[in-house]
């Protein structure tokens, strides 16, 4: 559901976040679509630690949910847990999505067809990927058309966020 398209737009969002007006800006457009039923860009944020990338990601997504009612947020640290079941759990628990699934014993599929099943588009934020420890999920989960990834990984040297599929 649509309440304000703008809230998107470089110049409706709150400055809150200082020095960072080009990267909210990116990635508020790559999930604009969802804002019209749609899905968002894949999105990959990289920068070097403490940089700002968790804030940014979770700012943009808080400001998106502001605007769009049927968006949950998913987020998962890899640095809690970098195997298959750790992430999808962890979303589960954050998105309040399969949350009644235990961790052990219960499959992947499973907990993927409960995101599937959502009436809301998810935005899964996985902070820390590369120590993602099964990389095949991001094709399962990102394959989902309510499903809009946002991965973050440290990298020195550089500070900016772009599409890891185009
Ligand atoms: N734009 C900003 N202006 C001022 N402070 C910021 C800004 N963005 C983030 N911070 C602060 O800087 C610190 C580091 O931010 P954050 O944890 O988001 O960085 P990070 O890039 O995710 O780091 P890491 O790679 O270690 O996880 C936090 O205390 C956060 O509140
Ligand atoms: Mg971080």
């Amino acid at each position: 559901m649509i309440t304000d398209a703008r809230a998107l737009e470089t110049t409706y969002v709150p400055q809150d976040l200082e020095h960072r007006d080009g990267q909210i800006s990116q990635l508020a457009t790559a999930l604009q679509p969802i804002t019209d039923g749609g899905s968002g860009d894949h999105t990959l944020i990289f920068g070097p630690s403490g940089s700002g990338k968790t804030t940014l990601a979770k700012f943009v997504v808080r400001k998106l949910r502001q605007e769009a009612f049927d968006v949950t947020r998913a987020y998962w640290n890899c640095m809690r847990g970098s195997s298959k079941t750790d992430v999808l759990h962890g979303f589960a628990s954050d998105a309040k999505i399969g949350h009644h699934l235990p961790h052990d014993g219960t499959s992947a599929s499973a907990f993927i067809q409960e995101f599937q099943r959502s009436d809301n588009h998810i935005v899964a934020i996985i902070d820390e990927v590369d120590v993602l420890e099964d990389e095949a999920i991001l094709l399962g989960l990102g394959d989902l058309p309510n499903v809009t990834l946002v991965l973050i990984m440290i990298a020195s040297g550089v500070n900016e966020s772009r599409s890891p599929f185009t």
